[in-house]
């Protein structure tokens, strides 16, 4: 079973580590585009020509399956690319939100990611399918993405932003809040000592490594060998600096990434 996975640069690997828990035995291709990184304040059409070149990629790589790990990618690409391939094709805003929709008691559920993500709206509209009537209180926090790629998970001045941010989320009382953007899983102590311990946070990677169990078995792909896989890394700039803390933090330190030209596909 191979895994393609693809990010708009790292923090997809919170994703990847997540389906290298669930499936330990799937061999995992991932591309994280650091040549063009951040996607979260892009535009739309700007990122439907990155998600089809970064897909185009690994497809050559011959996976079985293709993940977006990218919020914002999957947020803007994901319909695109479901009608692009024929491959199963899993993002992250679907498992998330039916992840918050069940984690919710009261309905009042709080969504946080990059602008693109908050902007496209594809998360308001996904818990409004299922749940109508929910209160939903979306925030954009541009921010968090270079703070945690600078390695400042429990910084002063990241819990002060954080502040900033989440302020609107608490006062309207939310009960629970979805991580819409790879890199905030690195944030949730902070996040969750500000929103308090009753605040329920749902991580879409984990909910998406899930759903990826779920499409290898129902396609008999779930592979029954014991052998350690070799993973596959590549990304568009290699020299692209992103804090060795948060690499140890998801137990992938030791990446030898081979450099790709994106443009090319
Ligand atoms: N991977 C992006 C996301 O999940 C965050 C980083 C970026 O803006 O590219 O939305």
């Amino acid at each position: 079973l191979r895994i393609g996975i693809f990010d708009s640069g790292l923090g997809g690997l919170t994703v990847a580590a997540s389906i290298k828990k669930e499936i330990p035995q799937a061999q995992l291709v991932y591309f994280g585009d650091t040549a063009r990184v951040p996607y979260g304040p892009k535009s739309k059409g700007t990122i439907q020509r990155y998600a089809k070149q970064d897909a185009n990629f690994l497809l050559s790589k011959h996976i079985d399956i293709l993940v977006i790990a990218c919020n914002t990618a999957t947020s803007f690409a994901l319909e695109l690319l479901k009608k692009e391939y024929n491959l199963p094709i899993i993002g992250v805003v679907e498992p998330g939100v039916k992840a918050a929709l069940t984690a919710s008691k009261e309905a009042i559920i709080g969504i946080i990611g990059t602008i693109g993500t908050i902007k496209s709206n594809a998360y308001q509209e996904g818990i409004s399918r299922f749940k109508p009537r929910a209160t939903i209180i979306a925030k954009s926090c541009p921010l968090f993405v270079p703070l945690v790629e600078e390695g400042f998970l429990y910084h002063a001045v990241t819990r002060l932003i954080a502040e900033e941010y989440l302020d609107v989320l608490k006062r309207a009382r939310i009960d629970t809040l979805v991580l819409a953007c790879t890199h905030y899983p690195l944030l949730k102590p902070v996040i969750q000592d500000i929103l308090g311990e009753d605040v329920r946070i749902v991580d879409s990677a984990i909910e998406t490594a899930r759903e990826v169990v779920s499409v290898a078995s129902q396609m008999g792909l779930m592979p029954d060998t014991n052998q350690e896989p070799v993973h596959e890394f590549y990304l568009s700039d290699i020299d692209y600096s992103f804090s060795s803390v948060v690499l140890d933090e998801l137990g992938l330190g030791d990446l030898n990434p081979v450099e790709v030209d994106i443009e090319e596909f």
